[in-house]
């Protein structure tokens, strides 16, 4: 009998990724809640509030008027303009409809961009701590991983300096993140513009991830497209999920030069096409809107991230760098690491979610050792709860 030749069963490409560590803690916590658990969710980041009303509204009547059908690839004109207009007004950017590219999530809209950016063998600048997706979406794309280790001791600050250490000839992109997820780190403006300056003087594209835009505590609002300078080498990645609380919409975009955008439109009519045609006219609804919402849910985030810095206080030997923007803390469990067999920060994930029953999400998905990320889009009652958890649950390691 012949024998079947051995294939492999998957792409390459398959095998340089992970699934998201995020998506994997949110799976199991769901395992053990659909159990019986009384979990406490501290570890995805999404925002706890409904979707304001008059969003909702939009997308109910957009429905019910029809706009049901497939949209041009990049979004309807009218919420490109939408979200240019409100860009400019809000960071002084000076973005054109046609540079607007509407995804289904920020996250779509950056794994375009990379996939757009980045070839096989080319360096991406990646700031540690990183969000989880950067890492597998550059090296999905066949990009290689520079890593820039930010110093907790200073914050988390990432300055131009420490960027131009790492470029080489080879460099293609940096990505940065401002607000940061998970340590909600914000870049100063000053180093901000160095940096886009830098990379652009360079011919090297910065990815600037602003999902966390309109969640900046610091008092110095800032996006990476109001540099109109070095705009040619610039694109800024946005995305409604956090700012209007519409994480279940999908709906991101992409600020970029007409030829990035174009190139991601291109790349974007071989995947999905479009976003839905109802969810780019609540799109338009919120970004048109009334803006109280943000300035709202913004206000409440600083409350509870005060709250939570106080619970880690009461916890013994945790330290905690004060973020100043997203809703994640970071804190520093290093301490326990070698009690009571605990090896890892991962390991202290795993067993506050087992034992504890309060989902955090372990710091090596974020590329440190030593920290676990805790979400505080959450009510104050929650907060309470997971803290106490904790507290009790650190306290019984010795
Ligand atoms: C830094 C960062 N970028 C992008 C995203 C993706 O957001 P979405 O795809 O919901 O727009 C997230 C979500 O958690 C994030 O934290």
């Amino acid at each position: 009998m012949a024998t079947i030749p051995a294939v492999k069963q998957f792409s390459d490409r398959m095998g340089r990724i992970e699934v998201s560590a995020t998506m994997a803690v949110v799976a199991e916590a769901a395992k053990l809640k659909a159990a019986g658990a009384d979990m406490v969710e501290v570890g995805a980041g999404e925002p706890h509030f409904p979707t304001p009303q008059h969003i909702k509204d939009a997308a109910i009547d957009a429905i019910q008027k029809n706009f049901t059908k497939y949209t041009p690839v990049p979004g309807i004109l009218e919420l490109r303009a939408a979200i240019a207009k409100r860009h400019g007004a809000d960071f002084g950017s000076d973005y054109k409809p046609e540079e607007t590219v509407v995804s289904t999530g920020g996250k779509l809209s950056l794994f375009n961009a990379i996939q757009v950016l980045v070839d096989h063998g080319d360096e991406v600048i990646l700031p540690v701590p990183y969000w989880v997706s950067f890492k597998d979406i550059i090296e999905y794309a066949g990009g290689k991983c520079v890593y820039v280790r930010t110093s907790e001791a200073d914050g988390f600050r990432l300055t131009s300096d420490m960027i131009e250490r790492q470029i080489t000839s080879r460099t293609r992109a940096i990505v940065i993140n401002s607000p940061n997820n998970p340590s909600g780190a914000v870049i100063s403006p000053e180093d901000h513009t160095a940096i886009l300056k830098l990379a652009h003087k360079r011919g090297i594209y910065v990815i600037a991830d602003e999902c966390y835009v309109y969640l900046n505590f610091s008092g110095h609002d800032f996006s990476a497209g109001s540099v109109t300078e070095a705009r040619e080498h610039i694109v800024v990645v946005g995305s409604l999920s956090k700012t209007y609380s519409m994480t279940g919409w999908r709906l991101g975009y992409t600020l970029a030069p007409l030829p990035v955008s174009n190139a991601i439109a291109k790349l974007q009519s071989q995947n999905t096409s479009s976003t839905a045609h109802m969810i780019q006219k609540a799109a338009v609804a919120a970004v048109t809107g009334p803006q109280e919402c943000v300035a709202q849910m913004k206000a409440e985030y600083i409350q509870l991230r005060d709250q939570i810095l106080g619970e880690l206080a009461k916890i013994p030997d945790i330290t905690c760098v004060r973020p100043e923007g997203a809703f994640y803390v970071y804190p520093n469990v290093s301490a326990y690491i070698g009690r009571a067999g605990i090896k890892s920060a991962a390991d202290i994930a795993h067993r506050l979610l087992h034992e504890a029953h309060v989902v955090t999400v372990p710091g090596e998905a974020f590329g440190t050792m030593e920290h676990i990320r805790l979400s505080y889009a959450t009510s104050p009652g929650e907060i309470k709860r997971g803290l106490e958890r904790m507290r009790e649950w650190f306290a019984k390691l010795g």
